[in-house]
């Protein structure tokens, strides 16, 4: 064992300044993700909105009809949230401080369906929950158990259930809702985005198998935009039971690791991330056998967070926290490019190609 160093490094002064202000910071996040959960829980995006995209606190305060005592109190809530980019702030010197909405309290706001999606409050709801964070909190008590493969998740560690699960709602009825409503909202944020941004991906497709479509959302925004395109939407009997009947997707029931129904293309959005690696090599497979050959136009399309920090630190940030994520809460986890590579190669494909990024997303295509 190497001899234990008696020393330590001294920071200068303004290192240490630096660095107890910093410490304050990620030791305190915390606080920011609860005034995020705070705001939404008291809906203040969606009073904004209503009292036409500007507010003073006293309107705010009406609007919420908080008790008068509390004033102060949300000031420096707000005041927060502004520094982090939830809400904006502008004040004449002097007069009374106007709050308005940001692009990422818009998508806050309840209600409202804007470009096709709508809001996220029941992702801040499900991932800043007392179940989520207490998953978190097991952490260091889940690195140290030498669990048997496969192994759980910290989540499932502690709660004796796996989360998006059948049994999740014995666990916690509640919670489950949340967690679906909040998925739901979560996977069509930015659909509209993908129709825009990728044309030619769906153009000269006769038709696609959206697997682990979930209600046909994006299969329908498809069907708007190339309505030749004959869309098949593959998930669960449990989610397919509550689709629309109205004909304009035809859902099969089923389970992507047994069969994927034909098609030209086949779509994975947001799928493969809940995924262990040997899991994704199964269900790409499938997929597989469900396509026809590059020559005939079959390709497998993944929308899937690509971890890298080519698109700077803020966007990387995000998706490590997203990773770490499905690590505290599912046996899944986002992927950087060398590990997609790997795991399309395993599965038997010849070829992919990044198509497009989206954010701190990409659109994939891979061929077999
Ligand atoms: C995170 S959601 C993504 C939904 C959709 N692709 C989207 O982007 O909106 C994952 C979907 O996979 C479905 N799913 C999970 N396990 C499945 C299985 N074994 N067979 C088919 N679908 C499954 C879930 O029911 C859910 O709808």
């Amino acid at each position: 064992m190497a001899a234990q160093a008696q020393t330590i490094e001294v920071p200068t002064d303004a290192e240490l300044l630096q660095a107890q202000a910093d410490l304050w910071r990620h030791s305190l996040y915390y606080l920011s993700s609860m005034g995020l959960r705070c705001a939404v829980e008291l809906e203040i995006p969606t009073a904004i909105h209503r009292l036409g995209g500007a507010v003073t606190l006293p309107d705010l305060m009406s609007a919420l009809s908080l008790p008068s005592a509390k004033m102060p109190f949300l000031r420096r809530v707000m005041c927060v949230l502004v520094t982090s980019g939830i809400f904006a702030a502008d004040s004449d010197s002097g007069s009374e401080v106007i709050y308005r909405l940001t692009p990422l309290s818009r998508i806050l706001v309840h209600g409202v369906v804007a470009d096709e999606h709508h809001s996220q409050k029941y992702f801040v709801l499900g991932v800043t929950s007392p179940h989520y964070t207490e998953a978190a909190m097991g952490l260091a008590g889940w690195f140290k158990k030498d669990h048997e493969p496969p192994v759980p998740s910290p989540f499932e560690d502690i709660f004796g259930v796996p989360l998006c699960d059948d049994r999740t709602p014995l666990l916690d009825k509640e919670l489950d809702d949340v967690v679906t409503q909040g998925l739901a909202a979560h996977d069509n944020l930015g659909i509209a985005t993908v129709m825009r941004e990728c044309h030619d991906l769906f153009k000269g497709l006769d038709s696609l198998t959206d697997c682990g479509g979930g209600d046909g959302t994006t299969a329908r925004a498809i069907i708007k935009a190339y309505p030749h395109i004959k869309c098949t939407v593959l998930d669960l009997p449990k989610v397919v039971d509550k689709a629309p009947t109205d004909g304009v997707v035809t859902y099969v029931a089923g389970d992507l690791f047994h069969s994927v129904p034909s098609a030209q293309a086949v779509m994975l959005k947001l799928v493969l991330h809940f995924w262990s690696d040997e899991d994704c090599v199964k269900i790409l497979a499938q997929c597989k056998k469900a396509i026809p050959s590059r020559e005939e136009g079959g390709k497998i399309i993944i929308i899937e967070i690509v971890v890298g920090p080519s698109l700077g630190p803020i966007m990387f940030e995000a998706q490590l926290l997203m990773d770490m994520l499905m690590m505290v809460n599912s046996k899944g986890r986002q992927r950087d490019e060398n590990e997609w590579s790997k795991l399309f190669t395993k599965a038997g494909f010849t070829d992919y190609k990044i198509v497009k990024k989206l954010g701190a997303r990409c659109v994939i295509e891979v061929y077999p």
